[in-house]
Order: structure tokens, then C-alpha cells, then sequence
């Protein structure tokens, strides 16, 4: 693998995307990390994330010193930039000039070396620093320099050692992924070779392995994630598979078809649906707390998942082939966040599949551990997965019960799922899809307000749109649909569904609003 090593900011999950969008196999790997430990990966090259911190501060993360000597290209980004410089023997000042953001950036190498090659001299880079790299090490090349920084990038090809005080791995960097390929396939040689078909064979040989002929469950809520990793499960040891749909009325319009027939019929996966709507229904009643929302419906899931676990443990038993394991939709961003797999901060703790119970007897069959959303959506396709379930966009565990602000009702939950269906199926027209993250739709149940449809007076509710832009959920910005779209969204619900006489649109970012409302 390319090891990204993490300094502790968000950004080397970032980098090791734009790796992968570069066809390269990555992995984060903490700071902490030593130069046997590295060696013991087999890293093609290295990359050395940006971070918080200044290199003079006590405790400021460090870097096995060993690891520069381990022979593997390797490309220093922002602090790790100014590590790479530090260690080798170059100087890192306190120049007391910040730069921060879009930065006019002039490229000055005139040998033609790798990483800058057949880019413009004058380009925008994206920075976020204090202290600058002052004198580059001996034997390194200046690549390019800004206004208050003179070694903005610089090169040693030799060792092939590179390094850049800005972050080629954020969009706003003009030529930020050229440079990222240019380490990647001219400087350190490796090949654009990882891609699905590879992923695909590689976890389906795992599967097997690991589960041998035990017999597996896996829960599918519909969702892109456990889609696609039942998909694997099923194409590694296919019969000894059942997958396990729970139905708790909370679901969107067409979501339970999509699942019991397009999705059976794409992959010939053993389905058991289990129909708990009623249950919910009667669960919430009466309930408006969002988080007490959150608890009764998590409860509720254990509950029918672990009858529908029961019945088939029982089963299987009576064939003298016990359940051993059970499938998850984990991701590397989880994995990463929940302190796995690097020196990041536990941010938040992930809850899979709805928040499965704690105490299942089972192993975990995993097979998304090591990916990122975009690839998994592309390992879907390429396993045949229908698209209304591959592009379908994150939608909560708690699903329409948390998009209904106040009680949640049979009615109401119709209502909502009319709204929210004419909503995806004019964005999807108007070819918006891949601009968006997501579009939660909320009905706003407690609030009245007075309209005017057809001749007469409404006293109705609104619906709101809160169409995201986002990255990875973490942070999103509201989403700049086109004013059309807006219209024509906002005049079919007003006039299709039957007590909405209001639509309006959420322009609040993440933070300080979330994405979902409740
Ligand atoms: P928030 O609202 O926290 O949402 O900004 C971030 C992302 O997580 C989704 N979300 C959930 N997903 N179970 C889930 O599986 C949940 O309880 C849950 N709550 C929020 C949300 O749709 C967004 O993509």
C-alpha cells in the first residue's frame, strides 16, 4: 500500500481518497508509527499528512526518524512537508506570516522535475499554515514559491523525496490531484491498477477463508453499505447466506419493493423480511423527543432482528449448521474515526445497521473495512446492484421517524413519504444527484400555517428541504439548487400532497445545524 501517515487533522483521510481516486491501494497510518512497523507494510511510498500543530510546539507529533531512511518515496504535504524538511536537515522558521486559504502560488522549477511537470507558473493553492519551510535541505530542489513563502515545494529525485507547504488534496488546489499523481505514478512508479474488479476477487477470497462453511446473516437496511457488503457475502459463500430485512414503517417511498424484488433478483440473495411497522407505530405513539425517538426506535430493532436471529439460529441448529457470523456494512471512514485505524481523535462512535444488539454471539464479517463510500457505490455497480439502491443517498437508521418533527403517525408518515418522493424524483431529473450528499425532507407536523389553495382558506403544514453538499457528513453545506428545481419541487408537493400547503428550504450549514433535523 501508499501509507498515509496521519498528523492529526482532518486531512489524511482526504489524502489517502485522492490516493485511491488515483488507482493506488492506501492506508491511514497514526504518527506514532514506527519505522519497523512501516517496513513491516510493505509500503510502495509514503505520504505525510498535514496537521494542527507548529513543529516547535512541545509534544508538536513527530516522526520515526528511521522511516526517511527506509528507502520509500515519499511525499510531505503541509506540517508533514515541514517534518520531511526539519528531519533532513533544511530549516523550518517562525515567520510569523500566515497564509491561509486560496494563495497565488509561482512554480519555479526549471528542470522539469516530476511532481510539477507540464504545470502552469502561476497557479492557486490551497494553504493553512503558520511557520514555513526556510531553507530546503541539501540536496533538494526548490520547486515553488509564494509571496511570503520562498520553499513553497521542493524535490530531491534521488531519494525521491518530495514535499509541498500547500494541500494538493483540496479541491480548491488547482492541480492538486496532478500533483498527487505525479508522485504517485512518474516520481514513485507505481501503477494505476487498484480498482473494483480487484477489490471484488480479493474480499470474496477473504470471506471464504474466514468463514469456511459456517453459515452467515446479515442485516440489510436498504442502505448502500449493507447492500453491498451482503453482495459480497453472497457472491463469496452464497447459500450459506441469509440476509434479514426489518420493515419498521418507517421506511421510504419504494424502499421495501426495491429491496425484496431488484435487489433479490440482482444478487439471489435468501431474504427474510420481518414486518414490525405496527409495533413502531404503536411504540411511538405519543412521542415527539427526538432522542427518546432515537432510543425506542433502536430498541425496537434489537427486539425484531433478534427474533428473526432466534428463529433462524433455531433453524439452523435443527441442519447441524450453526450461525457463526454476521455481516456489516463498516466503512474505513468508521473504522478511522472510531480510533481503528490512526492517531484522530474518537469523534464520534459509529452505530451500523441501526444499532445491532451489543451482545450477538456472532464473529463480524466486515468486508467494507477498507473502503471509502464512493468505492463501495463503484463495487456495487460492478456486482450488477440496481441503481436505485447503489446511488441512493445516506438515509438514517431511524429513517422517516426522525424527519417528522412531532408525533409520528400513519398519516403523517404518508404524507412525508409523498413529499419526500416527489422531492428525489425531480432532483433525480433534473440530473442532481451527484451534486448532492443528501436531501433529507421534513415534515414540520406541529407547525400550522394559514395558505390559500384551489378558493378556499388552509391551514396546513410546511415541508422542508434540506438539500447538503458534503464530503463525508462531518461538516455539509446547503446545497445551491437551481431556483427551477426549487419551484417545480415545491409546486407539485404543495399541490400533491394533501395538507402540505408550504414548502420551504433549509440554508444552514453543518455546523451549526446538523443534517437531519431531529
Ligand atoms: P447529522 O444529522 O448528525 O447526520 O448531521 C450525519 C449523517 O448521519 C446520518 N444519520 C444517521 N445514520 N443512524 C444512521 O445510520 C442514525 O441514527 C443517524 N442519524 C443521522 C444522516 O442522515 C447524515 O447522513
Amino acid at each position: 500500500p501508499v501509507l498515509v501517515v496521519d498528523f492529526g487533522a482532518q486531512y489524511a483521510q482526504l489524502i489517502a481518497r485522492r490516493v485511491r481516486e488515483a488507482s493506488v491501494y492506501s492506508e491511514i497510518v497514526p504518527h506514532t508509527i514506527t519505522a519497523a512497523e512501516v517496513a513491516a507494510k510493505n509500503p510502495i511510498g509514503i505520504v505525510l499528512s498535514g496537521g494542527p500543530s507548529s513543529v516547535y510546539e512541545d509534544g508538536a507529533p513527530k516522526l520515526d526518524e528511521g522511516i526517511l531512511q527506509l528507502g520509500v518515496p515519499t511525499l510531505g504535504i503541509c506540517y508533514g512537508f515541514q517534518v520531511m524538511a526539519k528531519q533532513l536537515g533544511g530549516e523550518v522558521a517562525h515567520t510569523g506570516l500566515r497564509e491561509y486559504g486560496a494563495t497565488a502560488a509561482t512554480v519555479t522549477d526549471a528542470s522539469g522535475n516530476a511532481l510539477l511537470e507540464g504545470q502552469p507558473v502561476d497557479q492557486t493553492v490551497w494553504m493553512s499554515h503558520g511557520d514555513s519551510v526556510s531553507r530546503a535541505p541539501e540536496g533538494f530542489e526548490v520547486l515553488a514559491s509564494t509571496a511570503s513563502t520562498p520553499v513553497a515545494a521542493f524535490a530531491n529525485d534521488e531519494k525521491r523525496f518530495y514535499g509541498v507547504q500547500w494541500h494538493p488534496e483540496v479541491k480548491h488546489s488547482e492541480f492538486g490531484q496532478r500533483i498527487i499523481e505525479n508522485f504517485l505514478h512518474r516520481a514513485a512508479g507505481i501503477p494505476a491498477d487498484w480498482n473494483s474488479g480487484n477489490v471484488i476477487a480479493e474480499q470474496v477470497e477473504r470471506i471464504r477463508a474466514q468463514v469456511g462453511s459456517a453459515r452467515v446473516i446479515s442485516a440489510l437496511s436498504g442502505g448502500v453499505d449493507s447492500a453491498v457488503s451482503t453482495a459480497l457475502v453472497q457472491q463469496a459463500v452464497g447459500d450459506q447466506l441469509t440476509a434479514v430485512f426489518v420493515d419498521h414503517g418507517l421506511l421510504r417511498k419504494g424502499e421495501r419493493e426495491q429491496v425484496q424484488q431488484d435487489y433479490v433478483a440482482a444478487t439471489g440473495v435468501r431474504l427474510i423480511t420481518v414486518d414490525v411497522a405496527d409495533i413502531f407505530l404503536d411504540a411511538l405513539a405519543g412521542v415527539t423527543d427526538p432522542e427518546e425517538k432515537r432510543k425506542i426506535i433502536g430498541r425496537e430493532f434489537i427486539r425484531a432482528f433478534e427474533q428473526a436471529e432466534r428463529d433462524l439460529v433455531a433453524e439452523a441448529a435443527a441442519d447441524g449448521q450453526p450461525i457463526k457470523f454476521l455481516v456489516q456494512g463498516t466503512l474505513y471512514p468508521d473504522v478511522v474515526e472510531s480510533g481503528g485505524g490512526a492517531g484522530t481523535a474518537n469523534i464520534k462512535s459509529h452505530h451500523n445497521v441501526g444499532g445491532l444488539p451489543e451482545d450477538l454471539q456472532f464473529e463480524l464479517v466486515e468486508p467494507l473495512r477498507t473502503l471509502f463510500k464512493d468505492e463501495v457505490r463503484a463495487i456495487g455497480r460492478e456486482l450488477g446492484l440496481p441503481e436505485t439502491i447503489v446511488g441512493r443517498q445516506p438515509f438514517p437508521g431511524p429513517g422517516l421517524g426522525i424527519r417528522i418533527v412531532g408525533e409520528v403517525t400513519r398519516e403523517r408518515l404518508e404524507l412525508l413519504r409523498e413529499a419526500d418522493a416527489i422531492a428525489r424524483e425531480e432532483l433525480t431529473n433534473a440530473g442532481l444527484d451527484h451534486e448532492i450528499w443528501q436531501c433529507p425532507v421534513v415534515l414540520l407536523a406541529d407547525v400550522r400555517s394559514v395558505g390559500v389553495q384551489g378558493d378556499g382558506r388552509t391551514y396546513g403544514h410546511p415541508i422542508v428541504l434540506r438539500p447538503v453538499s458534503s464530503e463525508d457528513a462531518m461538516t455539509a453545506d446547503w446545497t445551491r439548487l437551481p431556483y427551477d428545481v426549487l419551484a417545480k419541487i415545491s409546486n407539485r408537493i404543495t399541490n400533491e400532497v394533501p395538507e402540505v400547503n408550504r414548502v420551504v428550504l433549509d440554508v444552514t450549514s453543518k455546523p451549526p445545524g446538523t443534517i437531519e433535523w431531529e
